[in-house]
């Protein structure tokens, strides 16, 4: 697996990472299952995990993908001392919904569980706030992470589904290495709203989240014919196509495909080896454009 740097901090993490969020939410896998996944991405050279206090059920069910991933990391048989796990705070899940939560009292207290979650003895990798909460100002809600970075229990900072201006905000209060937008061939509005450029200008690392679409619309990808051909073509899966899609946009672009299933998480982690020429990521663009 080809590598990466996260951010500017030095620290080395695969060019391709692990989505937690389908072995969390309601419908997910038995834990034997997730455990295996988890396991299979790290024989395969994976070394980012990204999850969140949210992957769970509902609110009585918080922290359960941390705690997956801490149980199937510690129960691993190789090497971990490389591996960063990338987690996030400020949203909800009451009764299954999602809200979102940018009180700095709740980001204190969502972070020291997450360091609990997570085994507790070393600092969170990362921790990302999840969603900027309107409620809250930015220099507000990143409070919360800049005392806990001091404090020892969280190493890296990163936001989600933030503008350029908020990551500005942001930066005024705490270091950040990393973004976290949607990105994936029916949603390309980080190429249009300065985000991507941004995060390759200022040596951020712009994680792509649902690269595949999400788990509604990946069975759609093989709709798109440009993918499906050039899949068909290269003899890989579409799944594959769009992922070296998505690393050959930009330097800083690091996907994190989700997976609950062996099989997925199998294929989607051998994009690194498929490579596309200039023309064919036109093609791909020209026909995925809205
Ligand atoms: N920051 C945010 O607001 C935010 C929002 C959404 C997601 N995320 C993060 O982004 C990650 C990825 O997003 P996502 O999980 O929503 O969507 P995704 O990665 O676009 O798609 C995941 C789904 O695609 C299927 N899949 C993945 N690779 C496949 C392959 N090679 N072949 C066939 N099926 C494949 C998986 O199926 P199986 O489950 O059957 O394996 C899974 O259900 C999440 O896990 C989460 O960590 C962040």
């Amino acid at each position: 697996m080809e590598t990466k740097q996260l951010g500017s901090t030095g620290v080395t993490i695969s060019a391709i990472g692990l989505g937690g969020m389908p072995m969390s939410l309601s419908g997910r896998p038995p834990e034997s299952q997730a455990i295996n996944v988890i396991h299979k991405a790290l024989d395969l050279g994976v070394t980012l995990i990204d999850t969140a206090d949210s992957y769970c059920q509902d609110e009585s069910d918080k922290h359960h993908n941390e705690r997956l991933i801490c149980k199937a990391l510690q129960q691993y048989q190789g090497d971990i001392s490389q591996v960063t796990v990338a987690t996030k705070g400020g949203l909800m899940r009451p009764n299954g919904s999602w809200t979102r939560n940018g009180n700095p009292d709740h980001l204190r207290q969502t972070i020291r569980v997450s360091f609990e979650a997570l085994g507790g003895t070393k600092p969170i990798d990362v921790w990302q706030y999840h969603a900027p909460d309107p409620n809250y100002t930015i220099e507000e809600a990143l409070a919360p992470a800049k005392e806990a970075v001091d404090e020892g229990l969280i190493r890296f900072v990163g936001v989600s589904n933030f503008s350029v201006e908020q990551i500005k905000q942001a930066r005024d209060v705490v270091e950040i290495v990393s973004v976290q937008n949607q990105y994936n061939p029916w949603n390309r509005q980080p190429e249009s709203d300065g985000v991507l450029e941004y995060c390759e200008t200022e040596g951020l690392t712009f994680f792509p989240w649902s690269p595949l679409g999400g788990s509604r619309r990946v069975s759609k990808l093989e709709d798109i014919a440009v993918i499906a051909q050039l899949a068909k073509e290269k003899g890989v899966s579409v799944y594959q196509i769009v992922l070296a899609w998505l690393l050959a946009k930009s330097p800083c672009i690091v996907p994190i495909p989700g997976a609950s299933k062996l099989s997925s998480i199998d294929d989607s982690l051998h994009a690194s080896e498929v490579k596309l020429s200039e023309a064919e990521v036109r093609k791909i663009d020209q026909e995925t454009s809205s």
